[in-house]
């Protein structure tokens, strides 16, 4: 969505959001410089949540702690922060131990246990964008635990030059999420991704640390309307494809 100065043709600030089978969300927000502080961004987003009740869903997003700026158009806009993140990045990665045993990557007759497993940890449905991390070829790799025909945990990662990032993923316990991190890392993604860790995930943040990783950054999960506690843990990114 844009918005454009009528009187000059200007692009005066442009937002993304997705709908999706259980919500919708809100993705990168901006305004031009230009027309900082005269109300582009709430206008936008208050054509956004006009969407979101229409359809009657929840608006979700994942945006930065540190800035203030987006921080307080989506809370007077009236979202919630509902989880805390941890951006962390791990430079070297001798200290990260071979994953457990029952790793693979994932293939297309996944879907559907990927797919139920996040309704059941996250609460929302997303069909169309597992199917597209899935079967994409510019960059998307998927990495899934099995165990009795059941998956249980589930990380996508990213390698483009735009992006270098863990996640979307859902885990049904610390240690899984623990295994597919290491996976991943140990996997050559062109350079040191990033990856966002819940802050109330206590043993999966000290196993970063012990693993030498770092905080880059601090995000938090917004929501506008019916918010669904995760039952495992969650790990978004802060693109658009991830809330
Ligand atoms: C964040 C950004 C999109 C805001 O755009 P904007 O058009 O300047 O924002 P608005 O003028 O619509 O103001 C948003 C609201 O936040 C309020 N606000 C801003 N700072 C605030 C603060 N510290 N405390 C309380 N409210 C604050 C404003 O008063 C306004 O509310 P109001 O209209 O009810 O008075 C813009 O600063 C931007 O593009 N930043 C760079 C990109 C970015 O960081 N994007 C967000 C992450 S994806």
């Amino acid at each position: 969505m844009v918005a454009v100065d009528r009187e000059t043709d200007q692009l005066m600030g442009s937002c993304f959001y997705h709908p999706r089978e259980t919500h919708v969300s809100l993705g990168i927000m901006n305004a031009h410089p230009d027309w900082f502080g005269h109300g582009v961004a709430r206008t936008l987003l208050e054509e956004v949540c006009r969407v979101a009740d229409a359809d009657g869903k929840p608006l979700r997003l994942v945006s930065s702690a540190l800035n203030l700026d987006s921080y307080s158009l989506y809370t007077r806009a009236g979202f919630v922060p509902r989880s805390f993140f941890q951006d962390m990045v791990i430079e070297d990665v001798s200290r990260v131990p071979r994953p457990a045993s029952g790793i693979r990557s994932a293939i297309l007759d996944d879907l559907p246990g990927i797919v139920a497993l996040e309704e059941r940890v996250s609460g929302i449905r997303r069909e169309k964008d597992w199917h597209y991390f899935l079967t994409d070829d510019h960059g998307w790799r998927v990495v899934v635990k099995e165990a009795g025909g059941t998956v249980n945990g589930v990380l996508a990662s990213i390698d483009h030059a735009g992006s270098r990032l863990l996640g979307p993923g859902v885990m049904v316990e610390e240690e899984t999420a623990q295994s597919l991190i290491a996976n991943q890392l140990q996997t050559d993604r062109g350079g040191n991704p990033v990856f966002l860790v819940p802050a109330t995930s206590k043993g999966l943040v000290q196993t970063m640390y012990s693993w030498g990783a770092r905080n880059c950054e601090l995000h938090v999960a917004q929501c506008r309307g019916e918010w669904v506690e995760p039952q495992g843990v969650v790990m978004p990114t802060f693109m658009p494809e991830t809330s």
